[in-house]
């Protein structure tokens, strides 16, 4: 039945897809600022999309961290896997976040939930540019990146400007400056304002926001009233492929313009 409901969109996906000017809206019910349960929503969702859109064989699936893509690992099912070899990627070698936030946690769980492979990148957030040329060359770590440019799939959050240079331990001076311009939303370590205006970016190692145009299939999970504001601006951005799977909570704030 999930299946038959993603071929038919409701009105508000699709209005909500035209204003966002992405594939495909998922809105399920509910508010995850106030409602946990939302998460397993819409992890049932993202399982059922996932089954419908992945090529049977293999598949290379990057992820990255966030408290809203660690929770929707927990319902993806075995079943995924049934004709499909699924490799798990994390899309960065974040250390800076708590482990179980950490896109290589995330990946390792997604693969286990699916019966599919992980593969491990753990490069440190915060290091200088001779330390990373050097270590990129390593082959563990190049081959990892290789997987992320050539993935099938991305998964990934977005986050809030403020919540997210608190925990990439920012330091006080770049927050100030976020807050001066007005960032409201972070992804991929660019941070937005809410027009959308590119206002900081973070040079990180993974997965970057134009190589996601290059990504056949690609999935944003974020929900919750608070993050409406996030989720319009970085939709700015977001490939045209996009899946935006969210809540009523964040969905009636963006068709609002909230
Ligand atoms: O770091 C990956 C990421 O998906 C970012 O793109 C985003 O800012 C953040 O995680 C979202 O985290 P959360 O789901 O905890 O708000």
């Amino acid at each position: 039945p999930l299946i038959d409901r993603l071929y038919n969109a409701s009105q508000i996906e699709r209005k909500l897809a035209k204003k966002l000017g992405i594939e495909r809206v998922i809105v399920v019910p509910g508010d995850s600022d106030r409602q946990s349960r939302v998460f397993d929503l819409m992890s049932e969702e993202l399982n059922s999309a996932l089954d419908l859109l992945l090529p049977l064989g293999k598949n290379i699936i990057t992820v990255l961290g966030g408290k809203t893509t660690a929770q929707v690992a927990a319902h993806l099912s075995p079943k995924l896997s049934r004709y499909r070899d699924l490799l798990f990627v994390p899309g960065r070698g974040a250390l800076g976040e708590s482990v179980e936030f950490q896109s290589n946690t995330v990946a390792q769980v997604m693969a286990s939930r699916t019966g599919g492979k992980h593969q491990g990148l753990y490069l440190p957030e915060n290091v200088s540019a001779e330390a990373l040329n050097l270590l990129i060359q390593d082959s563990d770590i190049a081959n990892a990146i290789s997987n992320i440019y050539n993935s099938d799939v991305a998964i990934h959050g977005v986050g809030l400007a403020e919540e997210m240079a608190k925990r990439r331990n920012l330091d006080a001076i770049t927050k100030s400056r976020l807050r001066e311009k007005g960032a409201v939303a972070e992804c991929f370590g660019y941070f937005f304002d809410q027009q959308g205006r590119l206002v900081e970016r973070i040079p990180r190692i993974g997965l970057q926001l134009e190589d996601l145009d290059k990504i056949p299939h690609v999935f944003a999970i974020a929900s919750g009233a608070s993050k409406a504001k996030a989720i319009r601006a970085y939709m700015h951005h977001a490939p045209k492929q996009t899946w935006l799977i969210t809540d009523e909570g964040a969905s009636n704030m963006v068709l609002k313009g909230k």
